[in-house]
């Protein structure tokens, strides 16, 4: 099964993408995740990436769609895949539809996490993650259980995204309502789009996407 997880920044597309991940042996292709190894590695993706991703604007369309046909390439056909942060314009709609097409794919779902857009900034700004193993934490809404250690792994060691202040989350917002809110459309008129309530709390959103994918 083949899905795609569409909301604005901090929305919950990767808290719940990790989720799926570790229920149902899905693979998630987060194109943020992607991007950052990228700039991280200073591959030539990563250096053209960089700034406009420090900025909160989007990455250009063929460089992602290439990253995502690439990472398809390297997965089994009976991977289910679910699409995190891709795609997020037309022309990555578009491209998706070729993509999956040429590796006899389809698309099951789309599923999008509705919440409050001035949440989502308090949401953002305390979000941290294990150096280690990526498991993700919050300063209001998911503290470890014992401060300074990671719960998975028992790292002390913790990171910042730096496109996660206030400045730049409202740049990605404004991205998301003018580029990627108007793909949904598309997605409506095959009768694959559901909606779920992004602001509940993270265990009845997980229910409720499962209940979804059935
Ligand atoms: P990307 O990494 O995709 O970031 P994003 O879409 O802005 O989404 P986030 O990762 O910030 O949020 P999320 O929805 O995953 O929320 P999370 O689960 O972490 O993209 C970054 C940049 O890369 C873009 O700006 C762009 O430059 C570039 N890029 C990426 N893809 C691209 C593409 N396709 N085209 C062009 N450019 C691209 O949750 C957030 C926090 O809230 C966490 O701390 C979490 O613990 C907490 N939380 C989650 N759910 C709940 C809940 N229900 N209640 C309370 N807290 C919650």
């Amino acid at each position: 099964m083949n899905i795609i997880l569409l909301g604005p920044p901090g929305a919950g597309k990767g808290t719940q993408a990790t989720r799926l991940v570790e229920s149902r042996g899905m693979t998630q292709l987060s194109t943020g995740d992607m991007l950052r190894a990228a700039v991280k590695a200073g591959t030539p993706v990563g250096l053209q990436a960089k700034a406009v991703m420090e900025s909160g604007g989007l990455v250009s369309d063929e460089i992602v769609s290439g990253i995502i046909g690439e990472a398809l390439d390297a997965l089994s056909p009976e991977t289910g895949v679910i699409f995190d942060g891709y795609p997020r314009t037309q022309a990555q709609a578009h491209s998706l539809d070729d993509i999956l097409s040429a590796r006899g794919r389809t698309l099951a779902h789309v599923i999008e996490l509705e919440v409050d857009e001035d949440a989502l900034v308090e949401r953002i700004t305390g979000r941290f993650t294990c150096a280690n193993c990526g498991e993700g934490y919050h300063d209001t809404f998911k503290l470890p259980a014992k401060e300074g250690v990671c719960d998975k792994c028992g790292s002390t060691e913790f990171k910042r995204r730096a496109d996660d202040n206030e400045e730049t989350v409202r740049t990605r917002m404004a991205e998301y309502r003018a580029k990627t809110a108007p793909i949904l459309p598309i997605y409506e008129a095959r009768g694959i789009v559901s909606r779920v309530d992004g602001m509940a709390d993270m265990d009845d959103v997980t229910v409720a996407i499962g209940a979804i994918l059935g």
